[in-house]
């Protein structure tokens, strides 16, 4: 590598802003072409004054026959990160690269044990971490007095706000929103970002309606058996704790989990106790004749496959016998077992949670599932939820039928692959269609969307976020068009198209 003198010229290059890949790239290549050595300049960011007073890059004169060189897409992509990082040595050191790079030493990048690679790498590896707590960590409140607009507040390591914006929109398309932290903004208004100077913490809402709600979810679903402090703390360290409402339960949750395993340890394992008559089984339900209640009354006596034995009881459909819209979901779970009724455990409260969002009153629905015991597996004192095969929804097929066929809903949505195949029949796929209407034989209409229990087992905050959003959009079709029905619960959907 050539060495310059001593006392070369120095030279300034100004890069603005500091974390654009664009900005760097052009004053890069401007000093290339120019034959400017790394230790000849004087790196700049943003709107820096120039401490040693040199002239400008862009104003030396250009190598005779200097042409841009061909650069590696490894080291573009690696400067775009680093440059996001707030290490000020960051920019000769791209620089320092890059001149190896385009003075004979062109793999360099496949050299991890080089110090300018790995301290490049480290940089980078610091930028994608920090990306990944935003994505995670990022909690909107909504602005008060304006519908559907949210702010954020978020204190990133580092200038990640223009790299991880582009996730926000993908993922919250249809809000209005605005993320700020203190070196820069961001607002996405449905159609495009707009990025803007730092702002205070103060320009955040600091709390709104949704937080209680979302703490006692948390509270509900934290589970003191599973406590991983050290895992946690790594996960979500302490310094993010401060952006996210369920953190301030921590501490208490925390404190108290020893004392509430002890507890449940402590507890004699207790056998559900059995609310399944002993008695013949009941004749399978027939036609429409029969009111819900005599059909509730025959389910209790159940036995057309094995489920009934280990289960608590039977927990049959819940609601107006004249409601005009059926929630079907997959079986009851552990909570539901224990107290006889459907969707009252954490997924049930986040069906709780999308509808009163929605603004849909849950008492007017009619709330079943399409297994009505309990599968599960006991392990020690814990009951494991088991999927329900296919030959105990098909046992189970004809009470809900029944419940169908007594109801006669107007809108039928499933939650769930189960439900959707007990009700429309078994190649439904969910994924290919999840929120198409479908008709059935006696003309009632119905869709299916994701269980949400599987919205609570997405891996982090960001995707279960997501999820939920999604979820709760397809719920809200349940909102859609009559207007007939003011006043009288949620509106039913317009006509079908599919
Ligand atoms: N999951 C269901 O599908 N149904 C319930 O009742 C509870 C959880």
């Amino acid at each position: 590598m050539p060495r310059p003198q001593p006392d070369a010229q120095r030279w300034s290059l100004r890069v603005d802003p500091p974390w654009s890949l664009d900005a760097w790239r052009d004053g890069a290549r401007d000093a290339l072409l120019r034959g400017v050595a790394p230790e000849q300049l004087d790196w700049l960011q943003g709107s820096d004054a120039s401490l040693l007073d040199a002239p400008a890059v862009a104003t030396a004169p250009v190598l005779d026959g200097a042409s841009v060189p061909n650069v590696p897409r490894d080291f573009l992509e690696l400067a775009a990160t680093c440059l996001c990082h707030r290490d000020g040595q960051r920019m000769p050191l791209l620089y320092r690269l890059l001149w190896r790079i385009t003075h004979g030493e062109r793999s360099v990048l496949s050299n991890p044990a080089d110090a300018d690679v790995l301290r490049a790498m480290a940089l980078a590896q610091a930028v994608r971490r920090d990306s990944h707590k935003m994505k995670a960590f990022v909690r909107f409140r909504e602005v008060p007095g304006q519908a559907d607009a949210f702010i954020a507040w978020f204190e990133p390591d580092h200038y990640i706000v223009d790299r991880v914006a582009p996730f926000f929109a993908r993922r919250f398309a249809g809000m209005r929103w605005a993320i700020l932290s203190p070196d820069r903004s961001v607002q996405w208004d449905g159609q495009a970002l707009a990025f803007g100077p730092g702002a205070r913490r103060e320009d955040a809402p600091a709390d709104d309606v949704q937080e209680s709600l979302w703490q006692t979810y948390y509270a509900n679903i934290f589970n003191p058996a599973r406590l991983n402090t050290r895992m946690m703390l790594q996960e979500m360290p302490a310094r993010y704790w401060r952006h996210l409402p369920e953190a301030q339960l921590l501490p208490g949750l925390v404190r108290d989990a020893a004392e509430r395993v002890q507890d449940m340890h402590d507890r004699p394992a207790q056998a559900p106790q059995r609310k399944i008559p002993a008695r013949a089984p009941a004749p399978m339900p027939t036609g429409a004749g029969n009111s819900l209640q005599a059909l509730r009354q025959q389910a209790l006596a159940c036995r057309q496959c094995p489920l009934w034995e280990p289960a608590t009881q039977v927990v049959f459909g819940e609601g107006p016998a004249d409601a005009r819209i059926m929630v079907v979901g997959e079986q009851p779970g552990d909570v539901e077992d224990l107290s006889g009724h459907p969707f009252a455990g954490p997924a049930g409260k986040l069906l709780d949670r999308a509808l009163q969002e929605l603004g849909i009153d849950r008492g007017a629905l009619y709330l079943t599932n399409a297994v009505k015991h309990f599968h599960h597996e006991r392990r020690g004192k814990v009951r494991l939820h088991k999927r329900p095969e296919s030959r105990h929804v098909h046992a189970c097929q004809p009470w809900l039928l029944g419940e169908i066929a007594r109801l006669r809903p107007q809108v039928i949505v499933c939650l769930g692959a189960t439900a959707a195949a007990s009700v429309f029949g078994s190649g439904f796929k969910l994924a290919r269609d999840r929120g198409r209407w479908h008709t059935l034989d006696d003309g009632t209409r119905g869709y299916a969307t994701v269980h949400p229990a599987w919205v609570l087992r997405q891996g982090d905050d960001a995707r279960r976020e997501e999820a939920y959003r999604l979820f709760r959009d397809d719920l809200q079709r349940l909102q859609v068009g009559d207007s007939a029905s003011a006043g009288h619960g949620p509106a039913l959907p317009p006509t079908p198209d599919r």
